[in-house]
């Protein structure tokens, strides 16, 4: 892979999620089969809901973060600045994108060089997994740490995408174990995260074994992204097969529920994949997530400003207390262990 060819993609995948329907079909989230139980006698004072939590061993004033979407180029460098800007002012951790190709080009590595405007907050580096089948390993997992000042890594998962991308790399085969190698090299922690299609609970078993230490679901709902990719194809046949695969994935809310009922769950469990608002994210920690995570819902305003992204940010944030106030959460802790999040297939 050149470099050009990482950096057209990473455009072209901005300009498909902005302008194409790319939302899975005949699935979703799941959350929508769960409602709160209204709490008419809350007992608690709005302005009091304390919504911080830990993250990475930093203080964070929600437990919101953007998923890692891009980098490389200078369209996505100036959405990063935007992200990592309103980020920092509003206390939500932050994911990059792929961030392999910063090893591989000083001008793309810029753009994920973000710690002047985000000083703080929690920072995640991001790289395929796949890429350990590819020439890369611990060394090149530590730099790109080293040159974004990233407090952790997470490898992505992403199989299915890998096929529908025409210029994909496909061997998946014993990763788990260089994954283990990865986790025990490096000095941050290293997560793993899917990119839309969800991880199992067998999985997230393995990978903590394996020395993983959070986990993001990034489960079905929301971003397809083999219709990502179908939009992207050349090859007319794997452009048919992506209509085969609309509703492929396991919903996020199934994730969470399944994860977080683990004997032994992750340390950090992050519920993200179709996530848009901050009822979705109050059910998910309230099926047991410890963070929730925004990807393409918050591209468009990431797109336009810091300011559109401040303005989302507050109304996402606003949300989440809401619910808390609406079934007497005073923190998240409440929120996590409340009885009032009731199953409507129960
Ligand atoms: C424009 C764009 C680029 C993305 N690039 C990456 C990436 O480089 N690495 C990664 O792990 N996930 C990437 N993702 C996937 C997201 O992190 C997320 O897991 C997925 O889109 C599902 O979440 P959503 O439904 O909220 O979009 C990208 C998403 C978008 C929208």
């Amino acid at each position: 892979m050149t470099d050009r060819s990482i950096h057209n993609r990473k455009d072209e995948h901005i300009h498909i999620t902005l302008n194409e329907q790319v939302q899975g079909k005949g699935i979703s989230t799941g959350f929508e089969s769960y409602r709160f139980e209204h709490q008419a006698l809350p007992e608690i004072s709005f302005d009091s809901i304390d919504t911080s939590a830990t993250f990475l061993k930093k203080q964070v004033k929600v437990p919101f973060l953007i998923s890692s979407m891009t980098g490389g180029t200078p369209r996505a460098h100036e959405i990063n600045r935007n992200l990592a800007s309103a980020a920092e002012e509003k206390g939500w951790a932050l994911g990059l994108g792929s961030s392999r190709v910063a090893l591989e080009n000083k001008t793309a590595a810029a753009s994920f060089q973000l710690r002047e405007e985000a000083p703080t907050i929690p920072i995640f580096a991001n790289i395929g997994a796949v890429q350990l089948n590819y020439g890369y390993g611990s060394e090149e997992c530590s730099q790109i740490v080293r040159l974004t000042g990233a407090d952790a890594i997470v490898l992505h998962l992403n199989s299915m995408q890998e096929i529908f991308q025409d210029e994909g790399d496909t061997d998946f085969s014993g990763l788990l174990l260089k994954i283990a190698k990865v986790a025990d090299a490096l000095s941050v922690p290293v997560g793993i995260k899917e990119v839309g299609f969800g991880i199992a609970s067998d999985t997230c078993s393995l990978l903590i074994e394996a020395g993983v230490q959070f986990i993001d679901t990034a489960g079905a709902g929301g971003t397809s992204w083999i219709e990502v990719e179908k939009y992207r194809s050349q090859n007319s046949i794997k452009q048919r097969a992506a209509s085969a695969f609309l509703d492929w994935g396991l919903p996020t809310a199934k994730c969470v529920e399944q994860l977080s009922g683990l004997p032994k769950p992750p340390d950090c469990l992050i519920a993200s994949g179709g996530i848009t608002n901050g009822v979705e994210a109050a059910k998910a920690i309230a099926l047991g997530a410890d963070m929730a995570g925004y990807g393409r819902s918050i591209l468009p305003e990431a797109v336009d400003s810091k300011e559109a992204l401040l303005e989302r940010f507050e109304q996402l944030e606003l949300e989440l207390r809401i619910s808390m106030f609406g079934i007497g959460a005073q923190n998240l802790e409440a929120l996590k262990n409340t009885d009032r999040l009731i199953s409507q297939n129960a």
